[in-house]
């Protein structure tokens, strides 16, 4: 099942035209998303999603997000979604057509959850490091470059998982030309040490994610300790836990990295899985 709404709250057929053949979002690239985990018609972290949005849209020098109508056409899609089980929640907002007014092209779709994702989130999966190619410091001294928005040219990051699925794995962590660890094309790293947690600070160019976000809001309420702070490639080297956090992956444990088999996080994963799922019970 399929629902689409324009940002007017107005419901479309998720099957017919939308865009213009000349809008800058499909001639460039040119605009922002989201993608928001919506469980029992209730949107997970969506807060953080619409600040996130905003922030790449300012990023872009797109106008300002009306916040108050992506609430409102969220909730639209979320009422028509009359599916049983999880939606994936994609809000979209591009700078409109080329020579047009300025007006963007905004409007939310729910789509399923793949099934190959669902698979991956029971039973972990075998991740591939790839060198992304840029270092960490050009993020501050580059900001056309908009790394850490989240932008609609996602066509590395989508070249990225079929290098790594054409290599026999399902995930890619990018490798920053430094050494340090970025993120997936569409996850965030976790990395788990007794009971420390991990994750790349933004400042390295990676998108704050809002799954990660909630995952150490728990573990902290629970007396873990979390970090933000450069990972280093090596320091994944047969690390306690290995996880890739997503709105539509949650937390899924990576069993296999380079090739090489990785301490069984089995039980692990069911802890940083419950202290996730602990955020919305
Ligand atoms: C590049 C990138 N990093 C991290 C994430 C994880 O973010 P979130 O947990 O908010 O879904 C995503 C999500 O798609 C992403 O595309």
């Amino acid at each position: 099942m399929r629902v689409l709404a324009m940002l007017d709250g107005t419901l479309a057929d998720a099957d017919g035209p939308l865009v213009r053949a000349d809008d800058l979002g499909l001639l460039r690239g040119d605009g922002v998303f989201e993608t928001v985990l919506v469980v029992d018609g209730r949107p997970r972290e969506l807060g953080s999603h619409l600040d996130r949005m905003a922030r790449s849209a300012a990023m872009l020098d797109l106008p300002p997000l009306d916040r108050a109508a992506w609430e409102r056409v969220t909730r639209v899609v979320i009422d028509a979604w009359n599916s049983p089980g999880e939606m994936a929640l994609k809000l979209v907002h591009t700078r409109g057509p080329e020579f047009g007014d300025g007006t963007p092209t905004a409007y939310a779709l729910g789509l399923p959850i793949g099934a190959k994702t669902l698979v991956n989130r029971v039973e972990g999966v075998t991740a591939l490091s790839l060198d992304r190619g840029f270092d960490p410091a050009i993020v501050e001294r580059a900001p056309w470059l908009l790394l850490g928005a989240k932008t609609l040219s996602y066509a590395v990051n989508m070249a990225a998982m079929r290098y790594v699925e054409a290599h026999g794995a399902d995930e890619a962590i990018f490798v920053a030309a430094d050494g340090s660890v970025l993120e997936g094309p569409t996850s965030t790293v976790v990395l788990v040490e007794g009971t420390t947690m991990r994750t790349t600070p933004p400042t390295s160019g990676v998108l704050p994610g809002t799954t990660q976000g909630a995952l150490f809001r728990a573990a902290e309420q629970a007396g873990w300790t979390t970090k933000v702070e450069p990972i280093g490639r090596d320091d994944l080297d047969g690390a306690e836990g290995l996880f890739l956090a997503s709105s539509v992956r949650k937390i899924t444990r990576v069993r296999v990295l380079d090739g090489v088999t990785m301490p069984d996080s089995a039980a692990l994963h069911r802890e940083l899985s419950a202290l996730y799922e602990s955020e919305y019970a």
